[in-house]
């Protein structure tokens, strides 16, 4: 692929950031990297990439309209990957207003802004074009035990403020494509994990909660089901579906490796018991089953093989490899992960758990 230049925004996050790295080691591209800095976003996890010559930061919120158009008059893309988002669903359930304000509206600002610059570039490059929105399996519901795995065509039905907002926002997305001819792709992943990760979901916080002493708050009973996906095989999903994806197809991804929760909490203090191994005794004594999260989508599996038989993408890591280089991450990062738990991280942990009875 000739060099392109390519608008990545929530380059900052943890998935984002993944990308953006990748990016900038394996390829030629100029990455433009357009994030607001929520609490969810760090300048730190670009790591080797923050300051190289192809890596442009831009600290612009999505919902301002005005500063997209200034980003894409100044940085001329060939792409964009919509990445920004409001991410953590037990924080839409205290607080769903800025989940439809990002998630909804500021994909809307988006698209209108990729629109109006789309339109104006002569023929060749309006071709090329491609606007590539990352979008959550949470968008399709749950599951129960015995169902097959979401495919493309499975009706949506989200449970959450944040899975109800990504999938209006995938809509949108759609609406664009076939009302105003904008090219689309769109993608629905499982659940991450890998570095950079923020403390909040549920495997940093578990690794982080059992080195400090304290209790690994599982809700309800920890028989919900994820299908858990390292970060560096989503960006590798990504970059494909990104340069080989079809005109207005949708691409789902996950990492074949369905597990309940207490099933990895049990991983995570496993791995923990080998790396960094507590006097006190075996980590898992630290577990703590706690009030149940409104809502809770019991199961969620994926059905990838649209993305591995037309892309030839697959997971490369497996869960267990993916977990030990996940938990030594965090063990050789401490400074990082110092540095995003602020007096607002403190706060939140307080407002989600503290009335759930656990002892944090
Ligand atoms: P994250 O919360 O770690 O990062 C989100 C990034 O977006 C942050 O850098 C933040 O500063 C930025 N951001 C938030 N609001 C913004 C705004 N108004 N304007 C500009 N930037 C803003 O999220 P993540 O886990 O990296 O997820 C990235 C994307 O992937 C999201 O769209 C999410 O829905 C989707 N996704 C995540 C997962 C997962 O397991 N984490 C799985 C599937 C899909
Ligand atoms: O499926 C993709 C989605 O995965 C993404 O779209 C979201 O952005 C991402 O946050 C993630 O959503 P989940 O709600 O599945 O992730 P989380 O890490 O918050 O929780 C994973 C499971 O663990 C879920 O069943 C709730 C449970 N959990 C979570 C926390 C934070 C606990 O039992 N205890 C906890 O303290």
């Amino acid at each position: 692929m000739s060099r392109k230049r390519i608008v990545i925004t929530g380059g900052a996050g943890f998935i984002g950031s993944a990308v953006v790295r990748q990016f900038i080691r394996e390829t030629d591209n100029v990455v433009i990297n357009v994030d607001a800095l929520t609490y969810a976003g760090n300048p730190e996890s670009l790591a080797e990439a923050r300051d190289h010559p192809r890596h442009v930061f831009e600290q612009v919120d999505i919902r301002n309209r005005a500063e997209l158009e200034r980003v894409f008059r100044d940085n001329k893309p060939d792409a964009v990957m919509h990445l920004a988002a409001e991410s953590h669903v037990d924080r839409s359930i205290e607080g769903p207003a800025v989940f439809v304000e990002t998630n909804v509206a500021g994909t809307q600002n988006l698209l209108e802004a990729s629109r109006a610059y789309w339109a104006e570039q002569d023929a060749e490059k309006r071709d090329n074009f491609r606007f590539h929105h990352v979008s959550t399996d949470e968008v399709y519901g749950d599951l129960d035990p015995d169902d097959p795995p979401f495919t493309e065509d499975t009706p949506y039905a989200p449970s959450s403020p944040y899975s109800a907002s990504k999938a209006a926002s995938d809509h949108l997305v759609r609406a664009w494509h076939r009302t105003y001819g904008l090219p689309v792709v769109l993608t629905n992943c499982s659940n991450n994990y890998g570095p950079y990760q923020f403390p909040e979901k549920l495997i940093p916080l578990m690794i982080l909660n059992a080195l400090e002493g304290k209790p690994l708050p599982v809700y309800g009973q920890g028989d919900n089901v994820r299908d858990w996906l390292y970060v560096e095989d989503h960006a590798y999903a990504l970059r494909h579906v990104l340069e080989k994806g079809v005109d207005g197809r949708t691409y789902n991804i996950g990492g074949r490796s369905e597990r309940t929760n207490l099933e990895v909490v049990r991983a995570v203090c496993a791995t923990l018991d080998r790396a960094a191994p507590d006097s006190e005794g075996a980590y898992e004594r630290l577990i703590q089953f706690v009030e149940d999260r409104p809502g809770h989508d019991r199961r969620y599996a994926i059905d990838d093989s649209r993305i591995s038989d037309e892309l030839s993408w697959q997971p490369r890591e497996r869960f267990d490899t993916g977990l030990e280089k996940t938990v030594r991450w965090y063990l050789e990062n401490q400074a990082w992960t110092e540095r995003v738990r602020t007096g607002a991280y403190r706060e939140w942990i307080e407002t989600n758990y503290g009335h759930r009875g656990a002892l944090i």
